[in-house]
């Protein structure tokens, strides 16, 4: 899954004989996932038709301060258009667009929306190589990247004008793929390793029956998929589980048992940066496994149990650079038996539920979490979702992770 994938691109299109490009990156944008508007300037509709783009992006396709031919002559917001955008491209960026926007000129809704977003803004300049060349041009670049603009740069080749030379617009999968490992640089997990163990496991009584418990992996799953929108290069390690997950950045390593969990983790473990175990791990297996089916008999029936490894417990003491972090799901004395398996794990942290909450815990699709770190401070959230759950976690693990 790309990391634009869900996110809101507001493409600006200028009058440059690369705008015919433009069709295959909005292509490429809503392939990834994105949700796309365009904006072209007038003069830039002669090189592309907006009926294309707005085919291509499943928007129309704005370029004037109100829509003229509609009933109710409708106003196309430049502060809307702006906010609604998690990025600006600017592609194909011209010279006479790059000077305008180096000047703070609005003179078509492109520049008053450029000129009111708050949202990180790309450009992609493409002229030829002379127009390039010239200082003013060079001036507009250098401006424009210190107001905090990122520029993908023109590559060289052959130009419009038949001249070859520096001044193309870089290529439509480029621009994507720019953008992306721009992104994934900033992300504040970017380089580090995650381990995560999710779900329930099976302990196996014969061939066909075991014993297990009622998680659905969906906390654990939420946890990795919010680890690796973060940058991160997430392991993880889930017990059976019906949960789905497509992500690029997350790698899942299917377990059965306690004792495969333990083998998965501690393969892992070493060199993670960030622990996170949230498997409702099996505390006891059956003794003997029997290797053929058990028969029904008149009398009752006895399975001897013995512990399995408490796999969060042997991270704790084998613990150096990793960030460990355990959950502690209670039904009574909630925080004195979270506090008490935080210290007895050697935990960097616990999340705590409590099964007295509604909505929290196993199966369900929501939440309600204690954070409590090392230093005994915690942090209280309300009923969540999951999802929303899992940021909130991670959020906190990032406030204490040089600290
Ligand atoms: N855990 C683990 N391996 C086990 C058991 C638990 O890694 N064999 C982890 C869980 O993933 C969770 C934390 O330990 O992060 C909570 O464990 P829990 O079973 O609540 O702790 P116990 O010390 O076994 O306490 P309790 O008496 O409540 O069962």
């Amino acid at each position: 899954m790309s990391i634009l994938s869900g996110k809101k691109i507001l493409l600006g299109v200028t009058a440059g004989i690369a705008a015919y490009k433009t069709a295959n990156l909005v292509r490429l944008f809503i392939k990834s996932g994105a949700e796309v508007q365009v904006i072209m300037t007038p003069a830039s509709k002669d090189f592309i038709t907006p009926l294309t783009l707005s085919t291509l992006s499943k928007n129309p396709v704005h370029s004037t301060f109100y829509d003229k031919e509609e009933e109710n002559e409708l106003w196309n917001n430049h502060v809307d258009l702006g906010l609604w955008a998690d990025y600006m491209v600017i592609a194909p960026a011209t010279a006479n667009t790059l000077s305008k926007m180096t000047n703070g000129t609005c003179d078509n809704l492109l520049l008053a929306t450029y000129l009111s977003a708050k949202c990180p803004v790309y450009f992609a300049p493409a002229m030829d190589l002379d127009m390039y060349k010239h200082p003013s041009t060079k001036q507009s670049l250098t401006k424009l990247q210190e107001f905090g603009n990122t520029m993908i740069p023109a590559t060289s080749g052959e130009l419009a004008s038949g001249l070859v030379g520096e001044g193309r617009m870089a290529e439509p999968e480029d621009i994507v793929a720019f953008i992306e490992n721009d992104i994934l640089s900033q992300l504040p997990l970017k380089g580090k390793k995650v381990m995560i163990t999710a779900g329930p496991t099976y302990e196996a009584i014969d061939p066909v029956r075991f014993i297990g418990n009622h998680s659905s992996g969906k906390m654990g799953f939420a946890i990795a998929n919010a680890a690796a929108n973060l940058g991160a290069e997430v392991y993880l390690i889930s017990g059976p589980s019906q949960q789905k997950i497509a992500h690029s950045l997350v790698k899942r390593i299917d377990v059965t048992s306690a004792e495969e969990m333990y083998e998965a983790s501690h393969a892992h473990y070493p060199d993670a940066d960030i622990a996170i175990l949230s498997a409702a791990v099996a505390d006891y297996r059956p003794k003997n496994v029997v290797n053929e089916k058990i028969k029904k008999k008149d009398t009752s029936l006895e399975i001897a149990l013995e512990p399995t490894k408490d796999i969060l417990a042997s991270l704790g003491k084998i613990k150096k650079q990793q960030f460990l972090v355990g959950f502690a799901l209670e039904t009574n004395n909630e925080l004195e038996h979270a506090l008490g398996k935080l210290e007895r794990k050697n935990l960097d942290a616990i999340v705590l539920n409590s099964l007295k909450d509604k909505g929290a815990g196993f199966a369900t699709d929501t939440n309600k979490i204690t954070f409590i770190d090392k230093n005994k401070a915690q942090v209280s959230f309300g009923l969540k979702s999951k999802v929303e759950v899992a940021d909130d976690i991670l959020s906190e693990i990032l406030k204490r992770l040089d600290a």
